[in-house]
C-alpha cells in the first residue's frame, strides 16, 4: 500500500468558501494527508484553525515564503509533495511559480492566474519543473460530465453544431446595489480578482466545460458585459457568442446577478445525430436528446457508462454522489499522476486548461471594451 501523499494547503481557512471542499475531497479516496499549511494570512487564526481540524501545528507557517523555505530544508521524503492553492486569485501566480521553481506538484484553483501573460510564464515554469499541475475546474470530475466527454469522443452526437453553456448565480445581487459593499468584496477588486468578475470567476468554468466535453476549442468570441453601476470596474453579467469552427457556434451566458439563482451551471450540446443536456444542480442525470427516439437518461455507476465515468463513482447506482466526490475525482487523478501510475487525460484539468482559461477571460474583456467586437483566441 503506497504511503499517503503529503499535501500542503495555501488559503482555504475556516473563513473561506472553498477550503472545506478541498480538504474533504483530498481525504475521500484516502490518498492524501495534510501535513503543512498557511490557511490564513493571520498567524494566530492559522494556528487556531489547524488545531480545530487537528492538523499538527509544527508545520503551520506564518506565511507562504516561510512554508517554502522551511519545507525545502526537510529531507525529500518528509517534505510536502503537492500544494493546493486556494487563496484569492492574485496570489495564485506568485505562489504557483515559486512552488514549481522549487519542484513541488501544484493543485491550483481557477482562474489559474490573473493575466494571460502570467499564465504563459507559469506554463514555461511548469515545462522546466516537470511536476504535476492541476487546475480545479471542479465540474469536470462529475461522472456524467465525463460520460458526455467519452460519448462525444466516440461519436454519439455526430458532427457538433451548437453549444450553449450557462452559469447563473445571484449571490452578488445584495452586494452590488450597496456602494460600500461593492467596493469591499475581493471578487470585485481588480487588484485581487483580475480583470473580470463574472467571466473570471464562473464564465471560465462554463468555457472549460465546453472544451472538456466537446474536445473542441473556442476559436473566437464576441462579448457583451453588464457592470450594473458606473463605479463598478468588474463585469457581473455577460453574454458571449462563440465560434468553434465554421459551422460550430454557441453561447456562454454568465451572471452573478441572476436573482435567486444558486449555482446554475448547465450545458447543452447539439450534434447532427443527438444532443446532450446536463445541469450541475442535478448532476446525476444526463439527458440524451434525439429527433427519432424518446429522451434517454444516463445515470452514474451503471455498467453502460464509460470507464472514465465509472472510475468517478464509488457506490452502486442510486447513491447520489455530488460536488465533494467530483472534486475528489480530480484529487484521485492527481494522486495517480504524482505516483507515476496510469491515468486518463480526462481525470483532471491541466496547465493547458488554465492557460486556455486566461486566454478566454482576456478575450472577453478585450471584446467588450473594444465595442463588442470579435476577438480570436490563440
Ligand atoms: N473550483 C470552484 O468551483 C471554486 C469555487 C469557489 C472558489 N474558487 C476559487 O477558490 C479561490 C478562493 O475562493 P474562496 O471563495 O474560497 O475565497 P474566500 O475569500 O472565501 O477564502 C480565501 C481564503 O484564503 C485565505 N488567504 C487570503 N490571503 C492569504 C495569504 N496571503 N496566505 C494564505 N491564505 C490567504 C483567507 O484567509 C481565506 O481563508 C479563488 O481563486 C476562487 O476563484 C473555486
Amino acid at each position: 500500500m503506497p504511503k499517503k501523499i503529503r499535501l500542503g494547503i495555501l488559503g482555504g481557512g475556516g473563513d473561506s468558501l472553498i477550503g472545506v471542499l478541498h480538504r474533504v475531497a483530498s481525504h475521500i479516496n484516502d490518498n492524501y494527508q495534510i501535513v503543512g499549511a498557511v490557511f490564513n494570512p493571520d498567524y494566530e487564526h492559522n494556528l487556531d484553525f489547524a488545531r480545530e481540524i487537528d492538523v499538527p501545528t509544527d508545520r503551520i507557517y506564518k506565511d507562504f515564503d516561510t512554508l517554502v523555505a522551511e519545507e525545502m530544508k526537510l529531507p525529500k521524503d518528509q517534505r510536502i509533495q503537492v500544494c493546493a492553492i486556494l487563496t484569492p486569485n492574485f496570489l495564485h501566480f506568485p505562489m504557483a511559480k515559486k512552488l514549481l521553481d522549487n519542484g513541488f506538484h501544484v493543485i491550483c484553483e481557477k482562474p489559474m492566474t490573473t493575466t494571460y501573460e502570467e499564465a504563459r510564464i507559469l506554463q514555461e515554469a511548469h515545462k522546466k519543473a516537470g511536476t504535476v499541475f492541476a487546475v480545479t475546474h471542479t465540474y469536470t470530475g462529475y461522472p456524467m460530465v465525463r460520460q458526455m466527454r467519452e460519448m462525444i469522443k466516440a461519436g454519439a452526437l455526430g458532427k457538433i453544431h451548437k453549444v450553449d453553456a450557462r452559469y447563473y448565480q445571484g449571490w452578488i445581487n445584495p452586494i452590488i446595489h450597496d456602494k460600500e459593499k461593492r467596493s469591499s468584496v475581493w471578487r470585485l477588486d481588480p487588484k485581487k480578482a483580475g480583470i473580470s468578475s463574472c467571466m473570471g470567476d464562473i464564465g471560465v468554468h462554463a468555457f472549460n466545460l465546453i472544451e472538456y466535453t466537446t474536445g473542441l476549442q473556442v476559436k473566437s468570441l464576441l462579448c457583451d458585459f453588464n457592470y450594473l453601476y458606473a463605479d463598478n470596474q468588474m463585469d457581473v453579467d455577460g453574454t458571449v457568442l462563440i465560434r468553434m469552427g465554421d459551422h460550430i457556434k454557441g453561447v456562454i451566458r454568465g451572471s452573478q446577478v441572476a436573482t435567486g439563482e444558486e449555482n446554475g451551471l448547465a450545458i447543452s450540446i447539439y450534434g447532427e445525430k443527438a444532443g446532450f443536456r446536463w445541469e450541475q444542480e442535478n448532476p446525476n442525470f444526463l439527458y440524451k436528446l434525439s429527433d427519432t427516439e424518446p429522451v434517454q437518461i444516463y445515470k452514474p455507476g451503471h455498467a453502460y457508462n464509460s470507464a472514465l465515468s465509472l472510475d468517478g463513482t464509488k457506490l452502486p447506482p442510486g447513491h447520489p454522489e455530488g460536488i465533494f466526490d467530483s472534486m475528489a475525482n480530480i484529487y484521485l487523478g492527481v494522486a495517480r499522476a504524482i505516483r507515476g501510475a496510469q491515468y486518463n487525460d480526462g481525470e483532471f484539468p491541466t496547465m493547458t486548461d488554465g492557460v486556455r482559461g486566461l486566454n478566454f477571460i482576456e478575450a472577453t474583456v478585450a471584446s467588450h471594451k473594444g465595442g463588442n467586437v470579435w476577438v480570436s483566441l490563440d
